[in-house]
Parts: C-alpha cells; sequence; structure tokens
C-alpha cells in the first residue's frame, strides 16, 4: 500500500475557526504533500472516505458537546449507513474550550469514536486545541499537521 498524493482535510465549524486551521495548513504544509484539499462538511456523507486520500477531521465543538451544525449529516451517515472503512487513515484536529470540562473537544471526539468503529485507522494521537488556553488555533493546529503528516505519509501501512 502507498501512501495517497492527497491530504482531505473535512471542517465542521460554526464560527469558522476550524476552516481556518485547515486553511493555515493548505498553505503550511503544501510543501509535504501533492495536494491538499479543504472542504466544509456541509451536505456530506459517508461516501467521501470512498477518496484516495489522507483525511483530517478537523472539527469544533458546540451545544453541549455536539458536532457543529454543518457536520451532523456526515456524522449521523456514520450510524445509519455503516459500511467497512478499513482503507481510510485519518487524524483528528478536535477544537474545544476548556470552560466546558465534561464534553471539552467532544466534536473531534466524537468523529473519532465512529470512525474507528467502522474500521478507520487513526494515525498518531488526536490534537486538541483549547480556546482558553491562549494559543492560536492555526498556529498550533497547522504545526501540528506538519508532523502528523510527516508521520502519516511515512507510514505505508496502516498501523
Ligand atoms: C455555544 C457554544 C458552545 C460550545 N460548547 C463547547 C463544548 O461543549 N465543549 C467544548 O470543548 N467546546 C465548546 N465550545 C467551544 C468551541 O468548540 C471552540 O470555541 C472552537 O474553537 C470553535 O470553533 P469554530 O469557530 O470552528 O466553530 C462551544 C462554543 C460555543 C460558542
Amino acid at each position: 500500500m502507498t501512501a495517497p498524493s492527497r491530504l482531505l482535510i473535512l471542517v465542521g465549524t460554526v464560527t469558522n475557526t476550524a476552516e481556518r486551521v485547515a486553511r493555515a495548513i493548505q498553505m503550511d504544509c503544501a510543501d509535504l504533500i501533492g495536494q491538499i484539499d479543504v472542504r466544509l462538511m456541509d451536505g456530506l456523507d459517508i461516501r467521501v472516505f470512498e477518496e484516495d486520500a489522507l483525511y483530517v477531521i478537523c472539527s469544533a465543538t458546540h451545544g453541549a458537546g455536539d458536532v457543529p451544525d454543518n457536520a451532523s449529516a456526515l456524522y449521523d451517515s456514520l450510524d445509519r449507513e455503516p459500511r467497512f472503512l478499513g482503507h481510510v487513515r485519518y487524524g483528528v484536529i478536535a477544537l474545544g474550550d476548556s470552560i466546558y470540562p465534561q464534553t471539552f473537544c467532544n466534536g473531534g471526539l466524537r468523529f473519532d469514536e465512529r470512525l474507528a468503529d467502522l474500521g478507520a485507522v487513526r494515525i498518531g494521537d488526536v490534537f486538541r486545541h483549547d480556546a482558553s488556553a491562549g494559543t492560536e488555533a492555526e498556529v498550533v493546529g497547522a504545526a501540528w499537521c506538519r508532523e502528523w503528516l510527516t508521520h502519516a505519509l511515512q507510514t505505508s501501512e496502516p498501523v
């Protein structure tokens, strides 16, 4: 199995921080891989995982620890139309705020749990960004993704 030459970042957001993180990755990591695409999750379903790509789920947390509204159709379809996703390798950027300790970063964590249930293989740990930490999500998210992508591209077999 050779590593895909494309990174697809799927964005769940309400107030656009997650999209800004994805755009920063698109610019900062362009030298590492042939193509980086950023796609808002609006209107997507499980078929988005049929593409020949590495995936990053970049999702905020809203409501009472929920995925953002624009992510709910995709999230629900992982449950409603389940299929084996053993070919999928992915990373997770989970955005949250530690003022919500009970549900900190749950949006991204929910995606991670459901993808793993379907056999998809996460590479590396989930990256959590805390909006109260005083760090810029774009800066630390893109730095994390450089390391993650380097590692993911070296990993020719699912881990
Ligand atoms: C109404 C509201 C509810 C939120 N609920 C949570 C939550 O339950 N858990 C959490 O970790 N963060 C929560 N957050 C924080 C956001 O996930 C965080 O600010 C994130 O960076 C926003 O990303 P976005 O701009 O892409 O939507 C909430 C934010 C708002 C405004």
